[in-house]
């Protein structure tokens, strides 16, 4: 395709490999980001993910390289990557010391396996799917060689294990209502990025071709993997750095990251698809009350509109939505709208008229709106890639932000579609050209986040809350993220583990499960167990389907209640912690659920751990995930740690049996660590200006914690305040503000665990 290399061509950052038959493009962004670029669809780039220019001034050296007997090429080398490239397109990645980290693959492609016709024929008979997990060749496509010991991590919210080597998926945002099975390929979100950690190095790719995309990690054959697309360039940014965590901070470097949350949304948040009248939301905010749940934030499910209509509102069952969401408030408890796409088609309906007559829905290729079908009957899809139709969208939020709504969540934005798919062909805008659902269907949820947060922040002034379901890299900026229509199944609480840390490992640091399963029925211990995990989780919802059995934890017995209470409470008690893990991600994209490898990427015995994460650098969580399980096996990593329920000590780089009776998930506090918490309130805020409670442990460390209002953007302009705290060990520790911008805490309360 390529053919022998001719030449290199230099300018500013940019070099253009020229090639007998196809250029090929090296731009050396950073000293650890490359980015390969072949125009075989566009000539410029059309990132969707990458906002803004992200050149930083690199020096590099850059060398003919000819030996006799040996291939030519061209070497680039910054002061942390050597880039080669060779004929025929091929491209290797050195570490600065020159180690290969990657190198393309150059041998004759061999699947595993090569099932005959025939014998597929036969085993289709009885209803198998055949699984040609052969050597695809994709239009665009790359080929890399593997190495026996690599892992691979992220590509989003993809089911199945933490580690992807020797598994095959897709990306398309898929919104499937089956039971999400380990072997499903695609689900609702699509984030062409994954780290590969070897024994020696570790890096990154970030594949941004927004078309449907295969991702081979080995399964075809052990000794290489592949990723392709079915149309779009081969554009793809190779990142390097000394860590994981480096290589996240790179990638969400150029992809960008999440901005700090409102504080409120870390808190409790309570759901159904279901919840249709406002007698039901009066009784909710009473119940959590009286319960002594606290609780932040109620869900609208779809059932608040008129005939499933966007920005309506049932006049029958909530008669004075105004009055309702202001009396909520009043207990502190916001309201979170769901807003979907599909505009229904009716006369005379304001967003659908007002939509036809500006142009602004997806057409058919002969020109006419196109219409599918979704809650509301026919509907059409807003044309979000418009930047026209995002203002537009963005404004009519209006609608929501007077009634005195506080969230929005964006659902059904793969987009859905009840009356079958949405052929390939179907016109769509690409920002300033017209494009089509090929290309623009991976990200139209994530130009749906964009509006939705553009236009709530110009409305509002404060930190916009979205949640949605479909996503594409670089939707962190935008929103959080949810991980859709699970099921009330053991499995999927295993699954929400490696899941939840895949998609922090992709850049989406905001996100969570629906606790106790929105499909099927949940029972008593397995909602237990789940809000267990779910309290760690940033988006901490509990979320079920219309037809199910409500899930709300008073249904389950005193029991249950008690252990849901300890755990939400456990939270709140958190979340100054989980604020500034927020903050710590919109510094350096570290997520705040972090799967252990992240930090201990040369222990072994985490590269394959899927039942422990870490919340942040100082909580290890090891919940149970089985049912009747009583005793867990855990597996702490090098140093000490301190059970977090009675502070005994255990020395680390060992598995232990520990006790895990049902109201008990075993967590672990690292040595030296300081965890900052809040007094008891049912919702944030309850307490004006809370006291600050440090738990300090034995061992030596340091930790910023950062303090601000919680709801705006006046800390951009300063108004916070940083401390640092520093654990000297033997109750030692020092409090230095290191940026002051804000009001005081009442009061630091130091409690020296021993
Ligand atoms: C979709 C969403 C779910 C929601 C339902 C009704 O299935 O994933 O969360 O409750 O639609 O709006």
């Amino acid at each position: 395709m390529y053919g022998k290399l001719t030449g290199y061509e230099k300018n500013g950052q940019l070099v253009t490999i020229h090639y007998e038959k196809q250029d090929m493009t090296l731009h050396v962004l950073t000293p650890e980001i490359i980015n390969v670029f072949v125009p075989f669809y566009t000539k410029e780039h059309r990132s969707k993910a990458i906002e803004g220019n992200k050149e930083l001034p690199t020096t590099f050296r850059i060398e003919e390289i000819s030996q006799t007997g040996r291939e030519n090429c061209i070497m680039l080398t910054t002061d942390v990557l050597v880039c080669k490239a060779y004929d025929n397109g091929m491209i290797d990645f050195y570490d600065k010391a020159g180690n290969l980290l990657c190198a393309d693959y150059r041998q004759k492609r061999i699947p595993r396996f090569e099932l005959q016709e025939s014998f597929i024929e036969f085993i289709k008979q009885e209803g198998h799917e055949v699984d040609m997990a052969g050597s695809m060749d994709y239009p665009v496509q790359c080929v890399k060689e593997l190495d026996e010991k690599d892992c691979i991590y992220g590509l989003g919210d993809k089911t199945g294990v933490l580690n992807k080597r020797y598994y095959e998926y897709e990306n398309w945002n898929s919104d499937i209502p089956d039971p999400h099975e380990d072997c499903f390929k695609s689900l609702y979100k699509s984030i062409p990025f994954f780290i590969t950690l070897k024994e020696n190095g570790v890096y990154g790719i970030f594949y941004d071709n927004t078309f449907k995309s295969y991702f081979n990690f080995g399964k075809e054959n052990n000794s290489y993997y592949s990723f392709g697309s079915d149309n779009g360039n081969l554009d793809y940014y190779f990142i390097g750095g000394n860590s994981m965590p480096d290589i996240l901070a790179n990638y969400t470097y150029l992809t960008g990251r999440m901005p700090l949350p409102q504080k409120w949304t870390l808190g409790y948040h309570q759901s159904r698809w279901g919840y249709d009248s406002e007698e039901t939301f009066r009784t909710l905010a009473a119940k959590l009350k009286e319960c002594r749940i606290p609780c932040d934030a109620l869900h609208f499910d779809i059932d608040y509109m008129d005939h499933y209509k966007v920005f309506t509102w049932n006049k029958e069952r909530f008669t004075d939505a105004r009055t309702l969401l202001s009396d909520l408030k009043a207990q502190g408890i916001k309201a979170v709208t769901i807003i979907d796409p599909g505009v229904k088609v009716e006369k005379d309906y304001n967003m659908y008229e007002e939509g036809m007559k500006n142009g602004y829905y997806a057409k058919a290729p002969d020109g006419s709106v196109y219409v599918n079908a979704v809650w509301p009957g026919d509907a059409v899809y807003p044309d979000f890639g418009n930047p026209k139709v995002r203002d537009w969208w963005g404004s009519h939020l209006e609608f929501y932000t007077d009634l005195g709504v506080n969230g929005v969540w964006n659902d059904m934005n793969e987009p859905a579609s009840f009356n079958g798919p949405l052929p390939n062909d179907v016109i769509f805008t690409d920002e300033d050209r017209p494009s089509t659902h090929g290309e623009m269907h991976n990200v139209y949820g994530h130009n749906m986040a964009k509006a939705t947060y553009e236009g709530w922040k110009k409305l509002t002034g404060k930190r916009p809350f979205v949640i949605t379901r479909a996503c594409y890299s670089g939707s962190q900026k935008y929103t959080t993220a949810w991980t859709g229509d699970n099921q009330s199944l053991w499995t999927h609480l295993r699954m929400a583990i490696p899941q939840q840390c895949n998609l922090g490992l992709s850049g989406m640091a905001f996100v969570g499960t629906d606790i106790g399963g929105f499909g099927a029925d949940t029972t008593p211990e397995l909602l237990a167990r789940w809000v267990e995990v779910g309290c760690f989780s940033p988006l901490f919802r509990n979320h079920c389907a219309k037809g199910n059995m409500n899930q709300e934890p008073w249904l389950f017995g005193e029991d249950v209640l008690n252990i849901y209470r300890k755990y939400v409470e456990l939270r709140y008690s958190l979340l100054p912690y989980f604020y500034d893990l927020c903050r710590v991600c919109e510094k350096t994209g570290l997520p705040v659920i972090r799967p252990l490898v992240l930090h201990y990427e040369n222990d072994k015995n985490v590269r394959n751990l899927n039942d422990e994460f870490l919340v942040g650098e100082q909580l290890l969580v090891a919940p149970v995930v089985e049912q009747g399980a009583v005793k867990r096996m855990v597996y702490l990593p090098e140093g000490i740690w301190y059970d977090y329920w009675t502070n005994k000590e255990y020395m680390g780089n060992q598995y232990y049996l520990t006790d895990a009776p049902l109201d008990t998930c075993p967590i672990f506090v690292k040595a030296g660590s300081i965890l900052p918490k809040a007094p008891a309130q049912m919702y944030v805020g309850e307490i004006e200006n809370p006291e600050l409670i440090l738990d300090v442990y034995p061992g030596c460390g340091s930790y910023t914690h950062y303090q601000d209002n919680g709801e705006d953007f006046a800390y951009l302009d300063g108004a916070y305040n940083e401390y640092l705290f520093e654990n000297k060990g033997n109750g030692n520790l020092s409090i230095t503000r290191v940026h002051e911008g804000y009001r005081d805490y009442p009061d630091i309360k130091i409690n020296y665990i021993s």
